[in-house]
Formats: C-alpha cells, structure tokens, sequence
C-alpha cells in the first residue's frame, strides 16, 4: 500500500514573524510581551490603560466613529434642506397686491418686486409683464404720454399692453391675475405671450 504524501511542516517560527503570547509570556517579565499585557478582555487577558497600543487603537476608533457621525448628520441635513418647502417672494412667485380699491380705474401703478405694471381698465385689470418684447429692455409707464415708451429702441404700447409704434413685434406679455376676498393676486410663474392684445386678457372685475 502507497502512503500518502505529506505537506512538509513549517517553522513555528517561520509561520508568524512575531513570538506567540504563549512565547512571551514564557519568555519572562524582561520580555516586551510581558511588559504589555494583553488588549483585550474579550482575550480574557487584561487590557492596560497605558499600553501606547492601546491607546493609538481608542483614538483611532473614536475618530473613525465620529468622522462617521458628523458625516451622517451632515447628509442627514442636506437631505432635509432639499425637500424643506422654500418661501417663494418676489418674482417668480405668486404676489398679493392689494385691494382691488387701491386701483381705480386709469391706474398704472407698478410692482417692482414682480416686474410687472397693473393696469386698472374700463373692463377689469391687467398685469403687464414690464420685459420688452424687442430685445427686453425694462418699458417705464410715461404718464405724461399716457403710454409705456421702451427707452432702448422707442417701442410704444397703449396701457392694455398693445405695441403702437417701434420695433416691438408684439404687445407686452401679461400674467394670470385672481381677485381674491376683494384683493388682487398676481402669479408672476404665468406670463403668457400674445400676438394681439384681446378683450379675455383682462380679468374682469
Ligand atoms: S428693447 Fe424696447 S424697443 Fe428695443
């Protein structure tokens, strides 16, 4: 019968570089092993508050720990940035202008903060979005001529927004308008183009 090959045994010393526990200890109390004990209890050796060692591997843990810590608070309060709900001001959002009886009829009263002119008509009232449609240039209302007049390139639109004269190629843009409990809501989001200036752009009041 064949025997079986053997794999030739290692070194003891040669399988770890360093002297076992059981070597240090054995090696007696001059030994660096002996002169720090164990780390562990979990070894069911005692752990040393003053082993440099030891002392290194607490540091480290707890770095390593709070570096966690602080990262996840950190994602934590983007994540609730994002979906918080923003308040929305000024242009762009939806713009409480007041009574309706602030505007009496013939008005022209500008709103700078939403970029637009309410004009208060025979028939209801009109927000004008302020913006040229030339080239965009902000159109001031000349109350003296009774019309807004583009500095820029002397565009000139009536006071329902219609183009009159000039390069403008159409009437000025208008916004949704609501009258809401008597006050006047203006959502500057809704600026709508057209081509014509029409009695159903104007909300009537
Ligand atoms: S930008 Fe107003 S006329 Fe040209």
């Amino acid at each position: 019968m064949e025997s079986q090959p053997t794999t030739p045994e290692k070194p003891a010393a040669a399988a770890s570089p360093r002297p076992s526990v059981a070597a240090r200890t054995a090696a007696g109390p001059s030994s660096a092993a002996a002169a720090r004990p164990a780390r562990s209890a979990a070894r069911g050796t005692e752990v040393d508050p003053n082993d440099p060692d030891f002392k290194r591997r607490y540091v480290l843990r707890w770095l390593m720990w709070g570096s966690a810590i602080v990262f996840f608070v950190q994602s934590a309060l983007a994540g609730l940035a994002m979906f918080w709900p923003r308040r929305v001001t000024g242009f762009g959002s939806r713009i409480d202008a007041g009574p309706l009886a602030n505007f009496p009829v013939g008005s022209v009263t500008p709103f700078r903060e939403g970029k637009f002119y309410l004009s208060r008509l025979e028939d209801g009232i009109i927000a004008l979005y302020w913006r040229c449609t030339h080239l965009g240039c902000t159109v001031p209302w000349r109350e003296e001529e009774n019309l807004f007049h583009c500095p820029c390139h002397g565009s000139i639109y009536e006071r329902t927004g219609q183009n009159i004269a000039g390069p403008a190629p159409r009437p000025l843009d208008y916004m949704t308008v609501e009258i809401v409990n008597g006050r006047v809501i203006v959502n500057t989001r809704e600026i709508h183009e057209r081509s014509v200036h029409l009695p159903e752009h104007v909300t009537p009041v």
